[in-house]
């Protein structure tokens, strides 16, 4: 059985004040033995304060973004011994945003998981297609592809600290959830993915997690499906009531 895991990313969003407010205000209210294993991804210069804060919650902290590299002249970047340092345990990679706005290829996405998961940081990596690319019937190549890329660097020793986010691009931040059956149906094919690579029993281990819209009344309805693992939150996790609704939504029944 695979643990639920919803992760908050927090975008270019909340600054200082806020952002201490609403960990205090997630840390109180989730339950101290959790079911579900959660994180919220505040912005960078946030993250040391935002590991103080949560330290000996059962809230974990993300980074949204890591460098690849462990040091060197890279201005403007960080890596993963740097997440780690501060208490990190996790770093989303490869977002669609960065890939559309900071031109992250599926190389270097490809980079930074194995860099993740060598150093011992859990990469949340994702994936998905555009709008054009579902209505051109060609979402299934596209993600098979950006999660070959991902799968040929993951070390079969470590496929269980791996994260995977399908976030089809059409949904993020528009309001327009992929359906249940939709997202089942890219969830499921990801697993078959990692069946022919990794085995059945190493692919059981892995949690696929869904992004894009996601919000308190689809959670649950998300999280019946078979191989969804748990929920990558955008826009709805700023709130903390709203996040520890989704969180409450994710706890198996
Ligand atoms: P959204 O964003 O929930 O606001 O659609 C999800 C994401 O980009 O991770």
């Amino acid at each position: 059985m695979r643990r639920p895991f919803v992760c908050g990313n927090w975008k270019l969003n909340h600054n200082l004040e806020e952002s201490c407010a609403a960990l205090l205000e997630i840390v109180s209210t989730l339950p101290k033995d959790s079911k579900v294993e959660c994180a919220v991804a505040p912005v960078v210069t946030l993250l040391s304060l935002a590991c103080e804060l949560t330290n000996a919650s059962p809230l974990g902290i993300a980074a949204q973004n890591v460098f690849y590299e462990k040091k060197g002249a890279f201005t403007g970047e960080w890596s993963v011994a740097h997440l780690l340092e501060l208490g990190c345990s996790y770093s989303v990679v490869g977002h669609s945003e960065r890939r559309a706005l900071f031109g992250e290829t599926n190389q270097v996405v490809a980079r930074k998981v194995q860099a993740c998961l060598a150093g011992g940081l859990i990469p949340i990596a994702c994936f998905g297609e555009k709008l054009e690319q579902r209505e051109a019937g060609l979402f299934k190549s596209v993600v098979e592809s950006q999660v070959d890329f991902i799968l040929d660097v993951v070390d079969p020793d470590h496929i269980a600290q791996l994260i995977l986010a399908y976030e089809p691009i059409w949904a993020i931040g528009t309001g327009k959830t992929a359906t249940a059956e939709q997202a089942q149906e890219v969830h499921g094919l990801v697993r078959q993915l990692l069946i022919k690579k990794f085995g059945q029993e190493a692919a059981n281990l892995v949690r696929v997690i869904y992004g894009g819209s996601a919000n308190a009344d689809n959670a649950a309805t998300l999280m019946a499906q078979n191989d969804i693992d748990g929920l990558l939150v955008g826009g709805a996790s700023l709130k903390p009531s709203s996040f520890c609704a989704i969180v409450e939504a994710a706890v198996p029944v």
